[in-house]
């Protein structure tokens, strides 16, 4: 029986072999990379493998990995060997995975590319100089990463489930008045991971720090009216990613029912993430719901029509709904519109959008609206937006709890899209 990772190698190997043969390639090497020290410093940065090579393996790559691909054979591993007694052994990990790859063990000194083809193309970092230069081909193998296969999908399921459970960890910490710092080892301890794990840095902003969108610090400060909590995290299973955002507050307040209201918006957002939609159209309907939010909330006197003339949800909107998700979180292709490289760019209205294609079945996005108050943009707008119809006084009474982001990871199908989130906690404990 076929496996759901034999299926994959078989689709991504299919995906290389056309590219092979479009470039008139012998050969491709994937290069996982090397790892990098800090200036005068004997110890390294945190190391994270090329996508393009983690994606052929079902454990997480170390350094100088190298996957070498040649049309019609099996994919060949090199695999490095390490006479070292400082670190760990690093043997090659067991599992039926062996099956379909020919396995090489390199040292560091090893000439293992010695007899490539003399077209042998490189992707990755570092390429060493025998590589061919092959112009075009890292997009046209990017284009297709944004739809995942079944084991790929599979890994970000269970990289949503570790999410949740550190999430709700989070959720805990904050409501027993943790300091940011404590809340974050709460999640870390929950998701189980450590800091380098995370597929990024997670951010954890109380109070005003939730209005600052890729808030970078984690205070040891415990705060004695802690009010709102922004936590923005995920987890990383071989690689691939879940990237999750949830806002609590303390009190069945009006910032309270905020929350609630931008969760009802984003929920249908996402039932809305169908084959055949084109993002930047979602985007478009996400700024009229922030200014329908705001409108309803007495936050802006203007109706929707005119808010969107004057750019008033951008002010509290100023990011891109979503973008693609996997191995990067980030991840390659948002602005690709084919395989030959033809970007679609972000325009005016959504300046920062990382995904503006039609969506297709078993894409994986997020789908991440946020309403925040941002002392710099509502000073800008009322210096620039004459008659902007806000209430200042209102905004005032909401600056102290910062903002609001809700982000979940939906599968696009063409019928009912899978929201690997909402899924994720509702299967907690
Ligand atoms: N965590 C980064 C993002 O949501 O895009
Ligand atoms: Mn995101
Ligand atoms: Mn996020």
């Amino acid at each position: 029986m076929t496996t759901r990772y034999q299926a994959h190698l078989a689709i991504i190997g299919h995906r290389y072999e056309d590219a092979m043969a479009h470039f008139s390639l012998d050969a491709i090497v994937l290069a996982s990379g090397e790892k990098s020290y800090y200036f005068q410093d004997d110890h390294t940065h945190p190391f994270q493998a090329y996508s393009g090579a983690q994606q052929w393996l079902p454990f997480t790559l170390g350094a100088e990995t190298y996957v070498v691909l040649k049309a019609g054979e099996k994919p060949t591993l090199v695999w490095p060997v390490r006479d070292d007694f400082w670190h760990a052994p690093n043997p090659v990990p067991s599992g039926d995975w062996q099956q379909n790859w020919n396995i090489v063990t390199a040292r560091k000194t090893d000439k293992w590319f010695a007899d490539l083809p003399k077209k042998t193309a490189w992707l990755g970092p570092n390429a060493l100089p025998f590589a061919v230069t092959c112009e075009g081909l890292k997009a046209y193998v990017d284009f297709a990463k944004a739809v995942k296969t079944d084991f790929e999908i599979d890994a970000m399921q269970q990289a949503s489930l570790r999410g949740a459970a550190g999430h709700l960890a989070a959720k805990e910490a904050f409501l027993a008045g943790m300091s940011e710092l404590d809340i974050h080892l709460a999640f870390l301890k929950a998701s189980q991971q450590s800091a380098f794990q995370e597929p990024y840095p997670g951010i954890v902003g109380l109070n005003e720090h939730a209005a600052v969108l890729h808030y970078e610090h984690k205070s040891v400060q415990q705060l004695s009216d802690s009010r709102t909590l922004l936590i923005d995290a995920g987890a990383n299973e071989h690689g691939y990613a879940s990237d999750i955002t949830r806002t609590f507050t303390r009190h069945a307040d009006d910032f309270n029912a905020l929350i609630q209201d931008l969760d009802t918006m984003e929920q249908t957002l996402c039932r809305q993430a169908m084959s055949g939609v084109n993002f930047r159209d979602l985007h478009q309907n996400t700024l009229a719901g922030i200014a329908n939010l705001l409108h309803e909330h007495k936050i802006c006197s203007l109706n929707v029509e005119e808010q969107l003339a004057k750019r008033i949800p951008h002010v509290f909107f100023p990011h891109g709904l979503g973008h693609l998700l996997g191995l990067q979180v980030h991840d390659v292709g948002g602005h690709q519109i084919d395989k030959q490289g033809t970007l679609s760019l972000p325009d005016e209205q959504a300046p920062f959008l990382r995904l503006t294609r039609t969506l297709e079945e078993n894409m994986v996005i997020t789908i991440e609206p946020g309403l925040y108050f941002i002392p710099m943009l509502l000073e800008k707008m009322q210096a620039e937006i004459p008659q902007h119809g806000c209430d200042m006084a209102r905004i005032q009474h909401f600056l102290p709890y910062g903002g609001i982001r809700i982000e979940d990871n939906i599968v696009v199908k063409s019928q009912q899209p899978i929201n690997l989130t909402r899924e994720a906690f509702s299967s907690q404990p």
